[in-house]
């Protein structure tokens, strides 16, 4: 046991150089996903109101991030879309659309940064008039039918050239489905990061007004989403999606979550993600804009806490701001 004063802990704290030299956890860029809002109506973008410093992207607009995140060295961008309303429908039919927003979404950032990486949402709220992520009838969302349509989702975006399917919907059996298909129809190079472990939570709220759900959603999400009380289901729920073919792995959302971040990445060993959300983004935005926090300094504050969690990258909305003061 080191006792005081053989021990005094701040003399690794003395200098710069000292506290460099025993960090523990480094944050660098290669831990960066960009969340992007992708619209086809924005020409060339617009702003969201609840989160400052955001703005849904035009494929002009698009192209252009994905140079930037390119010369930023961010690894990868993810595309969430935000469609004209006039396309949704009740069983989000604009998601099979092969040559949807999506898939040009996916293309634009191949063509413009060949070497970024591209990740895709999949899940049917953006374009369902509901709001839900699913298929829904007499008020219940159906978990084998939304399945089926999640799987046909996929195989357009692998087609397309999206490198990572990321499933956001948690209905059971989609990884094992998806990854079925994959290998079926020849994607055996495509990854799977599944939202494995994803809360029914109101830190979702801005994205809705980002992607346009908001105004629209019929109740809630917590018959697939996760109880923010519970722990050992996530565990569960990770297993199973290890187990039916996902390569890495989501926490959602990030900050509140620190503490399954660490078992899951403990537990399995396996790349682990976490997502900071809208809600995250827009509370330390709007505590920076009344002066009330240092958001630069908070935003790396929080990204370092993902990685002393144990997580293997963040998506964050915040990439290219935090890739900027890495760089
Ligand atoms: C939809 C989806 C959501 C987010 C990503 N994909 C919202 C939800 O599940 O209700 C949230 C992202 C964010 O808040 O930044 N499947």
């Amino acid at each position: 046991m080191s006792t005081f004063p053989a021990t005094r802990l701040r003399r690794l704290r003395q200098a710069d150089w000292s506290r460099r030299l025993v960090q523990e956890n480094v944050l660098t860029v290669n831990d960066l996903i960009w969340a992007v809002v992708v619209s086809d109506t924005a020409d060339p973008t617009e702003p969201v109101a609840a989160m400052p410093g955001v703005e849904r992207l035009g494929l002009k607009a698009l192209a252009d991030a994905a140079r930037r995140a390119e010369q930023l060295g961010i690894p990868a961008m993810a595309i969430f879309p935000h469609i004209d309303p006039a396309k949704k429908d009740a069983d989000g039919s604009e998601a099979l659309n092969p040559e949807g927003l999506v898939p040009q979404a996916i293309k634009t950032i191949k063509d413009a940064a060949p070497n970024v990486g591209v990740i895709c949402d999949v899940a049917l709220d953006p374009f369902t008039t509901h709001g839900h992520d699913g298929v829904m009838k007499d008020g219940i969302i159906l978990n084998d039918e939304t399945v089926n349509r999640l799987t046909r989702q996929a195989l357009i975006q692998a087609q397309a050239g999206c490198d990572v399917i990321a499933p956001s919907d948690m209905m059971d059996g989609r990884i094992g489905a998806i990854r079925e298909a994959l290998e079926m129809e020849g994607f055996t190079d495509t990854m799977i990061l599944s939202y494995a472990a994803k809360y029914a939570s109101g830190f979702y709220g801005p994205y809705r007004e980002a992607i346009g759900s908001g105004a629209v959603l019929q109740g809630d999400k917590k018959t697939y989403q996760m109880d923010p009380a519970n722990t050992e289901e996530a565990l569960r729920e990770v297993a199973m999606d290890l187990e039916e073919g996902a390569d890495m792995v989501m926490v959602k959302p990030g900050l509140p979550y620190l503490d399954i971040v660490r078992r899951i990445s403990e537990t399995f060993g396996v790349p682990t993600f976490a997502f900071q959300v809208s809600g995250e983004y827009a509370m330390i935005q709007a505590a920076a804009a009344n002066g009330w926090i240092d958001g630069d300094r908070v935003m790396m504050e929080s990204l370092m806490a993902f990685k002393r969690a144990g997580a293997a990258g963040i998506i964050t909305y915040f990439a290219p701001k935090a890739a900027e003061i890495l760089t």
